[in-house]
């Protein structure tokens, strides 16, 4: 396990490479070469606390399908009010074709509207599509590449906001006003900016993982306008896509990809997020086993196949009270069917938390280089910022952010930085990201 336990020199050298990466894709030249994509998101400012009103959300791309009604009362409340109805997007809908996924879309939002008597009122819409996406207006973003466990035909390079408004319109029987769409990370910002207003940052650890930031202008070379702000999604995720993270990228990690839907790309998610860290110790596990290393030397079909040991197990196994973490890795592995001694549930249990450190470490050398920038751009010698984050691996398990916050503040010890937790941050920062652009039309009006 040697190779995956990396020293703080090693990740203090990833954060370096990785900021490096950054610059790459905000310049002009090096941008079509840059694999780090620094995406432009069309959002300029942080909510105030004032807007309000009723907004319609949607939410693709994380572990659910979520469809939301949310309440904005921002006269000086700050207070949101949501309801919301998870709904399953079938294995054969995520890999089929791009109509019939946004068909599917277009059904469960009927469905939603059906059932809170709404079909008639036009509510404005935004759209969470946490997705790589080369936005040209708040309403109009194209499909670079699909990532996680989506791969639907003819959706590259398209407008997802035409293809959605085309299903709705098929449909014919309700109206909405798509009017904007957001990735992931840039919603999360935003909800956790209508209570702080240090929100800056928007960081995912989900079944993908990637983050977003408040970037001047200035820097943002592939856009006109020297003034103000803008969010950038940088799709962190395809960090090493290529070959910048070759020296600490192992045998189990090229394996992974190998098998992966999207092989070659996403490698610093595939090293981080939950869609892998449950696939990678599956990995370790196998190669000890075929070593008789552990089990005897046996295998069983339940840990031979491909995505049985989920990430969420590791929440349970790596956990800080022993007893209780080799309780659950005994049961979780009698459950792939395995005959574990003592010591093959040791073993395990420090699998596990190898691959989860790694990646909260991997995490914190990204998230650093973020805070360096927002630093070197206020020219401040103490940054006080705070971090919107949320993503099943954060949200579940607790020694991951705990190792996550320990790490970033151990590297930029001269930033006063906070985690704010947001409770589906991503769904409803599309409402909130609808609702500043609804303040700025209606001050434009004035
Ligand atoms: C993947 C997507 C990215 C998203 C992240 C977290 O990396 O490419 O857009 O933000 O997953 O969901």
């Amino acid at each position: 396990m040697h190779q995956f336990q990396l020293s703080d020199q090693t990740i203090m050298d990833i954060s370096l490479r990785f900021r490096r990466e950054m610059d790459k894709g905000l310049c002009r030249d090096t941008n079509p070469t840059a694999v780090v994509k620094m995406l432009p998101t069309y959002v300029h400012s942080t909510p105030d606390g004032t807007e309000q009103g009723e907004f319609l959300a949607l939410d693709l791309g994380g572990s659910n399908f979520r469809v939301l009604l949310v309440r904005v009362m921002g006269n000086g409340e700050q207070k949101v009010e949501m309801e919301n109805q998870i709904y399953d997007i079938p294995e054969h809908i995520m890999r089929g074709s791009g109509s019939k996924l946004f068909d599917h879309v277009a059904d469960c939002l009927a469905n939603f509207l059906e059932k809170k008597g709404m079909k008639n009122k036009k509510l404005p819409l935004g759209f969470t599509f946490s997705f790589p996406c080369q936005q040209t207006k708040l309403d109009e973003s194209f499909l670079l590449s699909w990532t996680k466990g989506f791969k639907s035909s003819g959706v590259e390079g398209k407008d997802v906001v035409s293809l959605l408004r085309k299903s709705i319109e098929k449909r014919g029987d309700f109206e909405i006003d798509i009017v904007a769409v957001i990735n992931d990370t840039v919603g999360t910002m935003m909800t956790c900016g209508f209570d702080d207003r240090f929100c800056e940052i928007g960081l995912i650890v989900g079944t993908g993982t990637n983050a977003c930031y408040m970037e001047h202008m200035r820097n943002i070379e592939l856009l006109d306008g020297d003034e103000g702000r803008m969010c950038i999604n940088t799709e962190w995720g395809a960090f090493g896509d290529d070959g910048a993270l070759e020296d600490i990228r192992t045998e189990i990690d090229r394996e992974l990809d190998a098998g992966s839907l999207n092989s070659g790309n996403q490698l610093f998610e595939k090293m981080v997020s939950g869609m892998y860290q449950g696939e990678l110790v599956r990995l370790i596990l196998v190669k000890m086993a075929r070593e008789h290393l552990m089990f005897k030397g046996k295998t069983t079909p339940g840990l031979l196949t491909t995505g049985h040991f989920l990430t969420s197990y590791i929440y349970d196994i790596d956990t800080e009270k022993l007893e209780e973490g080799l309780a659950s890795t005994e049961k979780v592995l009698r459950g792939l069917d395995l005959d574990p001694t003592a010591e093959d549930c040791k073993a395990t249990r420090r699998v596990c938390h190898i691959i989860s450190k790694r990646a909260a470490h991997l995490c914190a050398a990204t998230l650093v280089a973020l805070l360096r920038q927002i630093r070197d751009n206020k020219a401040a010698e103490k940054l006080r910022t705070t971090i919107g984050v949320d993503g099943s691996v954060y949200k579940n398990h607790n020694a991951f952010s705990r190792r996550l916050n320990k790490m970033v503040r151990r590297l930029v010890p001269d930033c006063d930085v906070r985690f704010l937790l947001s409770q589906h941050g991503s769904s409803k920062g599309a409402a909130m990201v609808t609702a500043v652009a609804f303040r700025f039309a209606a001050q434009q009006a004035e």
